[in-house]
């Protein structure tokens, strides 16, 4: 498993690494045998709800599983982690990347926690992502309100303070699906381009337009994460098994739709970020 740094590296050749939120071996095994089929590196991402329901041993132990059969570079990275407690849990079991999501916090506690989340992290080699700006919507669980899209200016000194080295940045996506069509503010988006060297990160993927999601690429997106266009594509396989069998109980027919659900979708969203090695 390779850090966030490296697995993003090259990127501003004009394409983007995709986040997929995943939470249990299918997914895994979906995201990794969609990597393997469209030759692309991924990170695969795992949120706290996750990682407190099925235990931080399992879910390691799983990517570490998957990346044997894989020729592709992985990153596991943990998603949002919103408090120094699991960042540096995290960071200690052996992930290869992390998040810390301070974007709650007033800007000046979002920088000191950012900043020693940066010194942890360097211990152990690796490069950290942050948040500066809110996204609305439901994310792990958790309902967030309000929306804030960052601030150029802001994002510079948040950068230059804490030594983070990929950044994600509120420029109108939101976690979720969205009623109508998000409007993305490129200008903003190319204004924090301008201010800002390190990688930066467009979440709230999932129900982007095209479009949307290429012009953000082109102008500067480096990562795009996916979560709930998973969900659905997860669940969508079962329901399929289902409807075309309502009697089918064996686990490996059930999870196994489910896991194809993931791998297509995966493959779907690398050709459009254009990942491919
Ligand atoms: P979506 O669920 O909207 O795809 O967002 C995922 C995300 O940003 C995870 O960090």
């Amino acid at each position: 498993m390779i850090t966030l740094k490296e697995i993003l590296a090259g990127t501003e050749k004009g394409y983007a690494i995709g986040n997929f939120n995943v939470h249990n071996m299918e997914y895994v095994q979906g995201v990794v045998e969609a990597a393997e089929a469209a030759q692309s590196p991924v990170i695969i991402a795992i949120t706290e709800r996750p990682l407190k329901y099925y235990g931080i041993d399992y879910l390691i132990n799983t990517v570490k599983a998957a990346e044997k059969n894989c020729s592709v570079p992985l990153c596991l990275h943990l998603d949002h982690g919103d408090n120094l407690d699991i960042v540096f849990k995290c960071i200690e079991a052996g992930f290869s990347s992390v998040m810390y999501d301070g974007s709650h916090l007033p800007i000046e506690e979002n920088i000191a926690n950012t900043k020693k989340v940066v010194e942890k992290a360097a211990e152990y080699g690796i490069y950290p992502e942050a948040e500066l700006g809110k996204l609305q919507g439901i994310e792990d669980g958790k309902e967030s309100t309000e929306s804030a899209l960052t601030d150029p200016e802001e994002a510079k000194r948040f950068v230059d303070e804490t030594g983070i080295a990929v950044l994600a940045v509120a420029v109108g996506t939101a976690h979720g699906f969205y009623d109508g069509e998000p409007k993305l503010d490129f200008e903003r988006l190319k204004a924090i381009r301008e201010k800002v060297e390190v990688p930066l990160v467009l979440h709230g993927g999932s129900g982007v337009p095209a479009k949307s999601v290429k012009k953000a690429i082109d102008i500067g997106i480096s990562k795009v994460n996916v979560g709930t266009e998973l969900k659905v594509a997860f669940n969508q396989g079962i329901k399929g098994v289902w409807e075309e069998n309502p009697d089918e109980i064996e686990c490996t027919a059930i999870m196994g739709a489910a896991r194809e659900g993931i791998k297509n979708k995966v493959i779907e969203k690398i050709d459009l970020f254009r990942s491919n090695l």
